[in-house]
């Protein structure tokens, strides 16, 4: 297994069986991970500031007209004393989530992006959804820095299933506008979705690499209650983190969270991914009251916490990890950003 070289899609696909003991490869993500973004951990606090959407996405957990969530959006004072939460707790960013809401389009949002840079200069990440070109380069304009919008996955069958009001050619678009307005782009997948194959999960990977993607977050799909999904079969751990580990051999220097999700199927699933290629960790910042809203999937973490109490446990699991907060924002790591 060459460290440095670039993967082959029959290389991917052995370290994806399940049956082949993944040691060699985490170390190897591990090792990677060090040499390429060194060993500290960005911390990006997230907001998110509205369950209210127009899809119906059948994953999701807070899809349109899911019955029985408590729907909520919160104002852009809220979302501004957030900001300043997490300029308080020592965080690089703050990560602004939503379903996609009418309400919170990007005219609405630009004032409260150019409120957070002015008042806090923290780095703006956004993860509002599929807009157009234009609106892309407007809120880029108002300061934004990043973008995170997830493919979900690279099989144009699967995402036409999971996603009936979506069009797949649209998401690429809508990548390829990000980027050229000039935002540090974020995409990812679900591992372990049903009917997903090994063969597509190491196009999601290559995939990756060939987009020159600045973040790429992963997470094991956990099948939803009250949606069309109900009682699937839930992804692994296990494949989300060969997922993780195979991204960083691939991207070598993309910014790769330790995701929630993977932290909602086993206690130390974070702790994990840290240790097998992952170098960012994004700390709930919301509401606390808010937080049982904002449920993707069963089992979320952190929906009963504080943001004071996020920031203590992301401190010790650093503490126990031997690894350090990283200097600075985080910005990507690749050339000219
Ligand atoms: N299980 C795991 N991840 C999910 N997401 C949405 N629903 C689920 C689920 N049921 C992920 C999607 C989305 C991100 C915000 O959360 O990948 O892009
Ligand atoms: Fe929220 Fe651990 S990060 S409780």
């Amino acid at each position: 297994m060459g460290a440095g070289g670039i993967m082959k899609k029959k290389e991917i696909l052995y370290w994806l069986d399940p049956d082949r003991d993944p040691a060699p490869l985490f170390d190897m993500a591990d090792k990677v991970r060090r040499e390429a973004v060194g060993d500290g951990v960005h911390l990006r606090g997230l907001i998110e500031f509205s369950n209210i959407c127009r899809r119906r996405c059948y994953y999701c957990g807070i899809r349109a007209g899911s019955p029985g969530v408590r729907r909520y959006r919160l104002s852009a004072e809220e979302i501004l004393a957030c900001a300043r939460t997490a300029a308080r707790l020592g965080y690089g960013t703050v990560v602004m989530q939503s379903g996609e809401d009418p309400a919170w389009g990007p005219a609405a949002l630009i004032p409260v992006i150019e409120a957070i840079k002015k008042e806090t200069g923290l780095a703006v990440t956004l993860s509002v959804g599929e807009h157009s070109k234009e609106d892309y380069r407007a809120l880029r304009s108002a300061g934004a820095d990043r973008f995170l919008l997830r493919f979900e996955t690279s099989d144009r069958r699967l995402f036409s299933l999971l996603k009936p009001d979506s069009d797949y050619d649209n998401r690429f678009r809508c990548l390829a506008w990000l980027k050229e307005a000039g935002f540090q782009v974020g995409s990812g997948v679900m591992a372990g979705l049903p009917g997903q194959t090994r063969e597509s999960m190491a196009d999601d990977i290559l995939l990756f690499k060939e987009l020159d993607l600045d973040m790429v977050g992963i997470g094991p799909f956990i099948a939803s209650p009250d949606t069309p999904m109900a009682g699937a079969e839930c992804g692994t751990l296990d494949a989300a983190l060969r997922m993780v580990a195979l991204t960083r051999a691939v991207t070598r220097d993309a910014h790769i969270p330790a995701t929630t999700a993977m932290g909602s199927v086993d206690p130390l699933g974070r702790q994990k991914a840290l240790r097998c290629g992952a170098n960012v960790l994004m700390p709930n910042i919301s509401p606390t009251e808010h937080r049982p809203d904002y449920r993707l999937y069963p089992g979320k973490i952190c929906t009963d916490e504080a943001p004071e109490r996020c920031a203590a446990c992301v401190e010790s699991m650093l503490a126990g990890l031997g690894r350090r907060r990283a200097e600075g924002q985080g910005h990507s790591l690749k050339g000219g950003k």
